[in-house]
């Protein structure tokens, strides 16, 4: 017998009402158009939070770099996250969002020493992950403290492209070299007050955890003044019924247990740091987007929608899995389809994919679609990137505007070929 947490009536009738509001949004803003909605985004936050209550001292710094909007940022200033940033435009915009240097990590890689320059003037926690650049670092700023990304040659990570912790990844100083980040500290005189790892997205192994985290606990042992640890991310969430996705109760009360040991044996509580995105953001989000064309040819039937992966590339950059479903007439008999864009390469979204009959105009919903979607977009094929909308204590705000023509060419420079 399948048990329901609701009545299937409930549950219909709350999708029906989802799929009235997410029409609605698409009346007043157009399409395409990315939706996000906070309460979805406080839930899985606190989830992480309830997963590490075990922790005396916890800090979920945020990956902005997975949808990195203003009023976004804003929200997890709210809920008391901090960030993790990559690239010093990232820290300016924490910054304008609220964030307090000290609340902002920078995990920059292979950028250019001025950029970290930059980040000491702004006075952020800066994290290396090259040995060259420790050095050089430690030379010119033997005062200011700083985290060291080391690479612990795990394999983790849903696709290889988001695994980074391997030993072909070039991410992070190899443990293999700890002798030698050891002796740039001691000849530096730098301070090293935390050490950090991240060994992908999408990792669907606890114990792929456990194995990357014990050795960093091990490496930990080695610097004296840290104040905390930082294990990165990497939690996968479900993208379809029936995917794996991390046991953060399961993660959290092992992982949790075995960081107070190492800090009973380092002699302090030092604070436990993650920095998710996906997990964070993910499932907040939907992606709306129009059906311009159904095409039927001897093989398929296309549904060619009024975007592409301009948009969202996530299913061409990594084969990734987004459900879809017709919100305009969700109750019709199932057909497949293939789900494709409007650009002019292969702009596949699904193949061979059952979703409620399909016509010209109705509006597909993108779930999933808060990570990697908006912040990958582009303007390829001169095309407008689309607008954001939030969904906050029952009400709907405009977030970003759509693009226009002006846009477009607000940086070129047209010269006179006369
Ligand atoms: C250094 C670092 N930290 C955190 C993240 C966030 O990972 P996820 O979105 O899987 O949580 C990434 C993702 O690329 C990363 O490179």
């Amino acid at each position: 017998m399948r048990l329901f947490l609701v009545s299937p009536f409930l549950y219909k009738k709350k999708l029906d009402m989802e799929n009235d509001l997410l029409l609605s949004l698409v009346d007043k803003y157009d399409s395409p158009l990315y939706v996000y909605d906070a309460d979805k985004i406080e839930e899985k936050y606190n989830i992480l939070i309830d997963g590490f209550s075990n922790v005396e001292k916890l800090k979920l710094n945020y990956a902005m770099k997975a949808l990195s909007n203003i009023s976004i940022l804003k929200i997890f200033k709210k809920l008391g996250a901090g960030l993790d940033t990559v690239s010093i435009q990232e820290v300016k915009l924490g910054m304008k969002a609220g964030f307090a240097p000290e609340e902002i990590i920078f995990t920059p890689n292979g950028v250019g020493f001025e950029e970290l320059e930059q980040a000491v003037e702004l006075g952020v926690q800066i994290n290396i992950d090259n040995i060259s650049i420790l050095e050089l670092f430690g030379q010119k700023y033997p005062e200011v403290p700083v985290c060291i990304r080391i690479n612990p040659h795990v394999m983790g990570g849903g696709n290889r492209k988001i695994s980074v912790g391997h030993i072909d990844s070039k991410f992070g100083i190899s443990i293999h070299q700890l002798p030698l980040m050891l002796r740039v500290v001691e000849n530096t005189k730098m301070r090293i007050n935390g050490i950090h790892m991240h060994t992908g997205s999408d990792i669907l192994d606890i114990d792929t955890f456990i194995i990357a985290s014990n050795i960093l606990f091990n490496a930990a042992t080695s610097f004296k003044n840290l104040e905390f640890i930082d294990l990165g991310s990497g939690f996968k969430v479900a993208y379809k019924d029936g995917d794996i996705k991390t046991d953060i109760k399961q993660l959290g009360e092992q992982l949790s247990t075995r960081f107070n040991k190492f800090c009973e044996d380092y002699g302090r509580s030092l604070t436990l740091m993650f920095e998710p995105g996906k997990f964070l953001v993910s499932e907040s989000g939907k992606f709306l987007a129009k059906v311009n064309v159904i095409k039927q040819t001897t093989s398929s039937v296309f549904a060619g929608v009024n975007t592409g992966f301009n948009h969202l590339i996530r299913p061409m950059f990594y084969d990734a899995y987004h459900h879809i479903t017709n919100i305009s007439h969700p109750n019709g008999r199932k057909r497949f389809y293939s789900v494709v864009g409007y650009i002019c390469e292969t702009d596949t979204f699904a193949s061979n994919r059952q979703i409620s009959e399909i016509s010209e105009g109705d509006i597909l919903c993108f779930h999933n679609a808060g990570a990697y979607c908006f912040s990958m977009s582009s303007n390829f094929n001169s095309r407008y990137k689309p607008a954001e909308v939030l969904l906050y204590k029952g009400k709907d705000y405009l977030i970003r505007e759509r693009e226009t023509f002006e846009d477009l060419l607000a940086k070129q420079i047209e010269i006179d070929l006369d």
